[in-house]
């Protein structure tokens, strides 16, 4: 049995975590996440800022997440740190606070990717969420579709050729008034509105397409995001909630459709989902129905494990150690790092 640390500040929450266990037979200690709400106003993370709040808040966070576990410092095993890819400065106080820690207690530090640790977040809390499987990662820089025969093997087979879906969430909802992040305003709207008012195209979605075509697997979301903004301009407030249904039904059909395409292509039975979209119901339930069809069963995370936080980290940070992966001292931070253990085709 191993007891992990995680450090997650690679974005806008300082999150740490305490996770013990075994394989996928872990559990969940603890897990705190700080948000930052101030970002809100600025209607987007601002880096500077970012990096100062994970600095005044990064030692409390640990402290209460050792507390909530009602464990001290003394029995945590190893600790791991997400290191890539986000906002350096931000990335740079967990990778730096992580690293002190391990040195100073004499134990070992493991830097875990950070779309990495969305693959593993719904194992926290489904048993059967474990490879082999079909993966989507939707989160707000990466929109990935990812084969996964065991954990540390990942075969990309699509992403987003612009935005990320998170990102067009967070971009449309600007759009519409709404505040940052988009993701959950939007969904919320979209449920109200009436889904023959705006059809938009479905970007890189053409029945004729084949595998081994180039976007047979790939996204595009800015061409909807700009259908969007001229529906915004030429409508009135009244249309905002037909505009959201709109938009958000050609997302989640895209996704779900080429999700769909993996699953039949590598004869999978088990898809899971990752990131904060991932969060979102509407997504969620389409992705259900459509697999139902393919016998394919789809799991999904809690909202809190959907978005950005230590307990993944954690988990993923698990399987390294226990392969035996150790970060040297000199573990930097990168704000792109192509995922860990690709495999090609
Ligand atoms: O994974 P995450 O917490 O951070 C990144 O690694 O980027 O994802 C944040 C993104 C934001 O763009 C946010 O708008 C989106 O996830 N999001 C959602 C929902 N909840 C969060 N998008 C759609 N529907 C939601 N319910
Ligand atoms: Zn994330």
């Amino acid at each position: 049995m191993t007891r992990i640390l995680g450090i997650e500040t690679s974005c806008d929450e300082t999150s740490a975590a305490v996770l013990s266990g075994q394989g996928d037979e872990a559990e969940l200690e603890s897990l705190v996440i700080l948000s930052q709400d101030v970002h809100r106003i600025f209607g987007g993370v601002v880096p500077e800022i970012a990096s100062r709040q994970h600095l005044t808040a990064i030692v409390p966070v640990v402290e209460r997440a050792l507390e909530d576990a009602s464990v001290k410092l003394d029995s945590v095993d190893a600790v791991a740190v997400t290191y890539a890819p986000g906002l350096v400065g931000a990335l740079l106080v967990g990778v730096s606070f992580a690293k002190a820690l391990a040195f100073g207690r004499g134990i070992p530090c493991v830097g875990v990717h950070h779309m990495e640790g969305h693959l593993f977040a719904t194992a926290l809390e489904h048993h059967d969420a474990v490879p082999p499987f079909t993966a989507l990662l939707v989160s707000g820089g990466h929109t990935l579709l990812v084969d996964v025969p065991e954990w540390g093997r990942y075969q990309v087979l699509g992403r987003t050729r612009d935005d990320a879906a998170g990102e067009a969430f967070d971009k449309v909802a600007k759009l519409l008034g709404l505040p940052y992040p988009g993701g959950p305003p939007v969904e919320k709207l979209a449920r109200t509105g009436d889904s023959s008012r705006f059809r938009f195209a479905r970007p890189m979605l053409r029945r004729n397409q084949q595998p081994g075509d180039n976007d047979y697997f790939d996204v595009s979301f800015s061409g909807l995001k700009t259908a969007v903004l001229h529906a915004v301009r030429d409508g009135s407030a009244d249309d905002h909630a037909h505009i959201a249904r709109g938009f958000h039904d050609a997302l989640v059909e895209t996704l779900v459709e080429k999700t769909a395409r993996a699953v039949e292509q590598f004869g999978r039975q088990r898809v899971v989902l990752g990131g904060g979209v991932a969060g979102n119901r509407t997504l969620v339930e389409a992705m259900r129905q459509r697999m139902r069809r393919l016998d394919a069963e789809v799991f999904a995370p809690s909202s809190r494990l959907a978005t950005d936080n230590a307990a993944m980290i954690a988990r993923a940070g698990l399987f390294h150690y226990e392969r035996g992966e150790r970060a040297p001292l000199d573990l930097n931070a990168f704000a792109s790092m192509p995922l860990p253990g690709l495999v090609s085709a």
